[in-house]
């Protein structure tokens, strides 16, 4: 992998016994843990309300907000993001690309960039309009009166704006045309491979998702119920039934090459895999 010169090191991210309650009442995630290797791309997958964006959230440090209790341990290259401010945790390398984009509507697409490197060195748009040229001819245009794909790049380039090392991304493919999100998943892919950067990646097209990504995990009511190589889970039966509208029939050789772990320690029911197949399927 090559990286240019001036690139911050990729970031490695590591979460331990991760536990989310919402105003002392609803908990969100129950006890997750995962670990992302520098240059790793992670796909965190899970029906509605299985806690996705709750652990976005967490990394991001912007449940405080919204009375979310955060218990366990967020570490970057060792450091603990627990209890950090967001733009504390911005400063720290990691940048958030936020369900449902959010924009600055009334803001001009240079306007909303600009924002992405708030209380870093004034920099250069030109790295984010090499990634994304349909945005240069578009920089003095209003941010709301884009397309949905358009809106999309400028979130991604606004995350950049801060010099990420680990960018993380909440279903940036939601209600986008298939030829644009094949077109920013290319983006994501070479931002990987040209500058090492790390991504977590919460995508409810698991097709998608599982053939970007190295390594993937499911989540469901807040419980890590799979978790393994993005290849492995592609080419589980169970998990090509629920979650990717596929036949469950497989040649015999992608079928043994299926090796999931189930092995967390965790609810017995988490490992049930007759009772996770009962549960609803997944959402188109
Ligand atoms: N601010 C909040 N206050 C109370 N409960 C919340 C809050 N935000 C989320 N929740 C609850 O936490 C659980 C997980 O929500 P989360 O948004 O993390 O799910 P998700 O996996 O991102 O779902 P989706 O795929 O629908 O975006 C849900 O039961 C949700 O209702
Ligand atoms: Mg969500």
């Amino acid at each position: 992998m090559s990286r240019p010169p001036d690139s911050a090191p990729p970031a490695r991210l590591s979460i331990r016994n991760l536990r989310v309650v919402y105003g002392g009442a609803v908990t969100a995630v129950h006890d997750l843990s995962l670990s992302l290797a520098p240059g790793d791309i992670f796909a965190l997958l899970g029906t509605n309300g299985a806690g996705k964006s709750t652990t976005l959230k967490a990394i991001s440090g912007l449940l405080a907000s919204e009375g979310g209790r955060v218990e366990g341990s967020i570490d970057l290259d060792g450091q603990s993001l627990l209890g950090l401010r967001a733009d504390q945790v911005v400063q720290r390398g990691v940048a958030l690309v936020p369900e449902g984009r959010q924009l600055f509507a009334p803001l001009t697409v240079a306007q909303n960039l600009m924002i992405g490197g708030h209380n870093l060195p004034p920099q250069s748009l030109e790295p984010v309009l090499q990634l994304f040229p349909a945005l240069r001819d578009k920089l003095q245009r209003v941010a709301g009166f884009l397309s949905g794909g358009e809106q999309q790049m400028v979130a991604i380039g606004r995350a950049l704006m801060a010099r990420p090392r680990i960018l993380l991304l909440d279903e940036p493919s939601l209600g986008l045309a298939p030829m644009i999100v094949r077109e920013i998943f290319s983006t994501l892919r070479r931002l990987r491979d040209q500058q090492g950067l790390t991504i977590l990646l919460i995508e409810q097209n698991a097709n998608l998702a599982l053939d970007l990504a190295d390594r993937a995990c499911i989540l469901e009511n807040g419980n890590l119920v799979l978790e393994g190589e993005a290849r492995a889970l592609a080419g589980d039966p169970l998990v090509r039934e629920l979650y990717l509208g596929r036949a469950a029939s497989l040649p015999a050789a992608v079928a043994a090459e299926s090796a999931v772990r189930t092995d967390r320690p965790g609810p017995a029911a988490q490992h049930d895999r007759h009772a996770w197949r009962s549960r609803a399927r997944w959402p188109a």
